[in-house]
């Protein structure tokens, strides 16, 4: 697989993350992508957990099409049509994971992770968030909309990194959070 640092950082905001920061996830990782959109990312992820599997939530039905059929291409990801906000609507088709990556342009996108994370994920299990602080207040920073937004963060977290994602997406920050059940 070629290194996805050295792809187009406009490519995907993952993509742009990746340049700032290394991660590295297993080939038998489980992944929640919640906003998958037409799956141009899912697809990047696909290849990066070839033996894993790639829960994919959208709730947009013509990008749906889509990732129906890149689904039907690239067998790891499963396409879930749902709303993220109502994980219990879909938590009979998704086990539990290592990674949630979520990507949906959403005010209430953290409280969004909180609800997903206390369902799927795993102890000690990862989220990354691409926060678009724009669309939470246009008017403001985004470094001081995005660390009051962290704050939002189940206590259950712990804050690893947020990183603007500047020049590649001016309106994004990522945050990435290991969650741990046993915390207070
Ligand atoms: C910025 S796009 C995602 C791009 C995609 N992550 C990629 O890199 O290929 C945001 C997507 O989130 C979806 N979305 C927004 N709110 C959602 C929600 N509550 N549940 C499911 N999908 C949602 C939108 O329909 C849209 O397709």
């Amino acid at each position: 697989m070629e290194r996805l640092e050295l792809l187009n950082p406009k490519y995907s905001k993952f993509i742009a993350f990746l340049h700032k920061k290394k991660i590295s996830l297993d080939k038998n990782a489980k992944i929640l992508y919640l906003g998958a959109a037409a799956g141009t990312t899912v697809s990047l992820f696909s290849k990066i957990v070839p033996n894993g599997v790639i829960y994919a939530v959208e709730f947009s039905w013509k990008p749906m099409r889509k990732l129906i059929s890149l689904s039907e291409d690239l067998d790891n990801i499963i396409p879930l049509f749902f709303d993220a906000n109502k994980p219990d609507e879909y938590k009979q088709y998704v086990e539990l994971v290592d990674l949630i990556y979520e990507d949906i342009s959403q005010k209430n996108q953290i409280e969004i992770a909180n609800k997903n994370a206390e369902l799927f994920l795993k102890d000690e299990g990862l989220l990354l968030t691409m926060l678009k602080t724009k669309s939470i207040d246009s008017t403001r920073n985004p470094r001081e909309v995005a660390s009051e937004e962290v704050q939002r963060l189940d206590t259950k977290f712990n804050i690893l990194d947020i990183i603007i994602l500047n020049p590649f997406y001016k309106d994004h920050t990522a945050i990435m959070a290991r969650y741990n059940h046993k915390k207070e």
